[in-house]
């Protein structure tokens, strides 16, 4: 299957951080379809050679395992191609359409890795220069939108030139493997099924932890902050997958409708849970691996004074007839402790405690969706206690490492995306009624936090994060998984 790939900011971040390593390993594992031609699309002026020669040298900054040898490098850039185009400039269109008319392909995907203010010109762009035909697909990148209504507009003003099914809005951590994982684990055995709702469940705890700061991104970071950048998207995203009802097949709508009826059982906030539940903070100095790290108002690109928060914790409820009660929390942030993202499901205890050394503990299951993929089933068992001639409860844990199972070599995020992008799959792409109503539930957040004049909790890099959180945490009798 032949296709063309043109990727608007074609020299920009993600495309040689995130999509160029993605497509070369796709590319080496021979999964990229024969006849794929490469378009970056750019301001510079650049010819084809150098825009290769571009591409080589980010390379060397990628990781060591996704880097080509110069012979590799070689054959991939013979796919990649370079387009100047200023994007208000309806000519250039013009000048892009004749040369994608240059051949017949099945597909032409429009990849937008730009800035979400240019969604809008470019789709209309593309309509008036008659790219958008039957075979053309197009990705946008998070975020998408500020807020709800600008959401909205970008989504109305994309759909009036492609239709739903033409539109693919990635969420990388959809791609991950330990997230389709989660899917397999939940739709794929019986086992948990039966388990999984509030008669047996005290609560489900979703962390992603991060070590690293804003870096050079302070300047996008100032207007984002951790709610949009993390919460809207992927937390809630992780949050469906764990709380959706299995769907009646593995269709992209069928699961894209039960998503959508989580993000909807959400609960309303109330000026009290926004209040008791939501937790902001920003990082200070402090130490990351015996290293000294600055404070985010030390940043490059962000202010002295910045109210800009780096970490979220949240607690909220899916109000509904599986999950009613049972608290989800939600935590992420920069310059934490450890870089570390898991799903935590903790059981409810036994009905009757006969053993003395069960006493405050229960079953837990840590789904690990990063550094390591994997699945941790805690349960007791009974040890001997040699010296007293009796038996103790133990804890005890299955462990179940898939890099090991499955091997490291397993396809990353963006080639996945990428790949299914090209053979036309949306299972792992988020619908417009979701986004919607993911923004409908951030927004009273935002809201709230404007009027605030308290600003975000500073915290110590290298830490977990404000004490407030595992204060609010507490106040439900439970405790964050690191301190059980
Ligand atoms: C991105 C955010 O969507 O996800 C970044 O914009 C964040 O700020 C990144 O660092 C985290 O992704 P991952 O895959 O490293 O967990």
């Amino acid at each position: 299957m032949s296709f063309d790939l043109v990727l608007f900011g074609g020299t920009g971040d993600l495309t040689w951080r995130k999509l160029m390593p993605a497509l070369f390993q796709a590319f080496k594992h021979g999964t990229l379809p024969q006849g794929a031609r490469i378009i970056g699309v750019g301001r510079d002026d650049l010819s084809d050679e150098q825009y290769r020669e571009l591409i080589h040298g980010r390379f060397a900054q990628v990781d060591l395992a996704k880097r080509p040898t110069p012979d590799e490098f070689a054959r991939f850039c013979q796919l990649l191609e370079f387009v100047r185009m200023d994007l208000s400039k309806p000519d250039h269109y013009v000048y892009l359409r004749d040369k994608l008319a240059q051949r017949q392909v099945d597909t032409v995907v429009m990849y937008l890795a730009t800035a979400p203010s240019l969604f809008t010109t470019i789709c209309e762009q593309l309509a008036a220069a008659g790219l958008n035909t039957q075979h053309t697909r197009v990705v946008l990148e998070k975020p998408l939108g500020h807020d709800l209504a600008s959401n909205r507009a970008i989504n109305q003003a994309v759909g009036q030139v492609f239709t739903e099914h033409q539109i693919y809005r990635i969420d990388h951590y959809l791609g991950k493997p330990s997230v389709q994982n989660l899917f397999a684990l939940r739709f794929g055995n019986a086992l948990f099924e039966p388990l999984w709702r509030r008669e047996h469940i005290a609560n489900i705890q979703i962390t992603m932890a991060e070590e690293l700061g804003v870096e050079k991104r302070g300047a996008f970071y100032e207007t984002t902050g951790a709610l949009r950048d993390m919460v809207q998207n992927h937390a809630l995203q992780l949050l469906c997958a764990i709380g959706m009802e299995p769907p009646i097949n593995s269709h992209a709508d069928a699961i894209r409708d039960e998503k959508l009826k989580v993000l909807r059982s959400l609960k309303p906030w109330t000026p009290e849970s926004l209040a008791q539940d939501v937790i902001r903070g920003q990082y200070a100095a402090g130490s990351i691996n015996g290293q000294a790290v600055p404070g985010y108002r030390e940043e490059l690109g962000v202010s002295p004074d910045s109210r800009t928060e780096t970490f979220v914790a949240l607690r909220t409820e899916i109000s509904n007839w599986r999950w009613a009660g049972v608290p989800f929390y939600i935590r992420t942030g920069k310059r934490l402790a450890g870089r570390d993202a898991r799903i935590v499901v903790n059981f409810r205890p036994t009905p009757h405690a006969i053993f003395n050394s069960q006493i405050g503990m229960a079953n837990r299951l840590i789904i690990n969706l990063q550094p390591k993929d994997g699945l941790e089933l805690h349960l007791l068992a009974q040890a001997q206690d040699k010296r007293q001639h009796s038996s103790i409860l133990a804890p005890v844990q299955l462990d179940l490492d898939f890099d090991k199972r499955f091997g490291a070599e397993r396809v990353g995020a963006y080639e996945r995306l990428l790949l299914d992008v090209i053979d036309g799959r949306l299972n792992l792409f988020v619908r417009s009624d979701e986004q919607i109503e993911a923004w409908r539930w951030v927004e009273p957040i935002l809201k709230h936090w404007g009027a605030d004049p308290q600003g975000p909790r500073p915290y110590a890099s290298g830490s977990w994060g404000p004490s407030a959180t595992s204060a609010m945490i507490a106040r439900d009798g439970f405790c964050w998984s690191e301190e059980a």
